[in-house]
């Protein structure tokens, strides 16, 4: 079966400032669908009948709520829901990191994946149908990096978070995917090319990376979601995806 037309169908993305979120929120609103884009600075989409564009924190639970409610007044029930916003910082061996920063990391990349999986689940409760959540996670998930402590906890926890999730709402129709996206090359790949040695041993298998150009091009990260989303054939037999591994552990 082919992909159905995706016209007017419903994307959330969150980090939709800059990178990956920024590019997916081009490549959707160019396949006709309506988009509810959110980061803490403007989303590259202005505001328009089919973009509603916000201002948020993700970690801002209140404001998320609120966010939530104002995307099903516009559009309805949200098809796709991507909790892609993220950090990457501190960059330093767990010695050398402090309860603050760590905290800090865990509050975006855990806690806000956990406040937008449950605005969305709660958002498909009230509607009373199904729909499909992708949680960004890395190869960071499962892979040990030296220096990344909270990055790789934080990732690694989205990951059994997205399972749990997965098996609570299976009966009501969600598919919950936490999905690896490959090395694209945005600001967060040029903040690993700029951290020291000392602080990320892998340091220069990235700075090569650069020099050869392999990354994801962040548009085929949009199409491969699209098709796990929308595509019958594509659909993934298990919660935890990694897009186009090519043998070395994506970040
Ligand atoms: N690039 C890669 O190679 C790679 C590989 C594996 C996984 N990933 C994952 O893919 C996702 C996107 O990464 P990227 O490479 O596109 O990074 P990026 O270029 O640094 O963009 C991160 C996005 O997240 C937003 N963000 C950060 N904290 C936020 C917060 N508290 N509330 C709302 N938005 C927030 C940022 O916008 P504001 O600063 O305006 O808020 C920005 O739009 C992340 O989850 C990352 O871990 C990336």
């Amino acid at each position: 079966m082919a992909m159905p037309s995706l016209e007017g169908k419903v994307a959330f993305v969150s980090g939709a400032s800059r990178g990956i979120g920024a590019a997916l929120a081009v490549r959707f609103a160019q396949m006709g669908m309506r988009l509810a884009l959110c980061a803490r600075g403007e989303p590259v989409l202005p505001e328009s009948a089919n973009v509603l564009s916000r201002r948020l924190d993700v970690r801002d639970a209140g404001a998320f709520e609120a966010l939530t409610a104002e995307i099903e007044a516009r559009f309805g029930t949200v098809d796709l829901w991507i909790n892609n916003a993220g950090v990457l910082e501190p960059i330093r061996p767990i010695r050398e990191v402090s309860v603050a920063e760590f905290r800090d990391h865990v509050d975006t990349n855990l806690v806000g994946v956990f406040i937008g999986t449950r605005c969305y689940v709660r958002h498909l409760r009230r509607a009373g149908r199904g729909g499909v959540l992708v949680n960004m996670s890395s190869g960071a998930a499962w892979k040990p990096y030296a220096g990344w402590g909270a990055y790789c906890a934080g990732k690694s926890g989205l990951e059994r978070l997205t399972e749990v999730v997965a098996a609570e709402e299976a009966d009501h129709g969600l598919r919950a995917y936490s999905v690896a996206p490959g090395v694209v090359d945005t600001a967060m790949q040029a903040q690993i090319r700029a951290s020291r040695e000392s602080d990320f041993p892998e340091r220069e298998r990235f700075v090569r990376r650069k020099q050869t150009g392999a990354f994801n091009d962040p548009v085929f990260v949009a199409d491969e979601l699209l098709a796990i989303a929308f595509d019958p054939a594509r659909r993934p037999g298990q919660v935890a995806v990694r897009i186009a591994f090519d043998g070395e552990p994506t970040t």
